[in-house]
């Protein structure tokens, strides 16, 4: 395993549509480990592909690490099936773009269909933190960034403190 350099918004990767992945290949195995390692080493709940310049539609959180249980979870090829009606705020944080919290109103929560390392297709409820991390990565997936959440005011004065 190897630590992968995160790329920094406004990197144009970071506002690019991803690929399906096709196959699960070694190379995807060994992309996903480094994923992991790279996550937990930075530190961060979530990371998905682009962020470390892989331009497919996978991503790795692990929602309750911080709080000393591990639960990693990568998704390949995730689709969100359904958004709850209800939403909430939330403070988020970006590992592309360090040092700025958003706050983001988002369903609570999702049902998530993906794939895992093995192949097999798994579709789950999430709430709370969980489904939050899961939609911020999956935005990632479709180059949006929490910043293309906000309104434009509120963008602008953050943009502001990350230049
Ligand atoms: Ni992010």
């Amino acid at each position: 395993m190897a630590l992968r350099e995160i790329l920094l918004w406004p990197d144009a990767r970071l506002s690019t549509a991803c690929a399906p992945v096709e196959e699960i290949t070694d190379d995807i195995r060994t992309l996903v480990a480094d994923m992991f390692e790279t996550m937990y080493d930075a530190p961060g709940r979530g990371l998905a592909g682009p962020q470390v310049g892989a331009m497919l539609r996978l991503f790795v959180m692990d929602a309750t690490w911080k709080e000393g249980e591990k639960s990693p979870l990568v998704a390949i090829n995730p689709e969100i099936k359904a958004l709850s009606d209800e939403t909430c705020e939330m403070d988020e944080g970006c590992l592309s773009i360090p040092e700025i919290t958003a706050t983001v109103t988002r369903p609570v929560g999702i049902t998530l269909s993906w794939t895992d390392l093995d192949g097999q297709r798994h579709t789950g409820e999430m709430i709370g933190a969980e489904a939050r991390i899961a939609q911020h990565e999956y935005d990632h997936l479709d180059g949006l960034v929490h910043f293309d959440r906000l309104d434009a005011k509120t963008r602008a004065r953050l943009e502001e403190i990350y230049a």
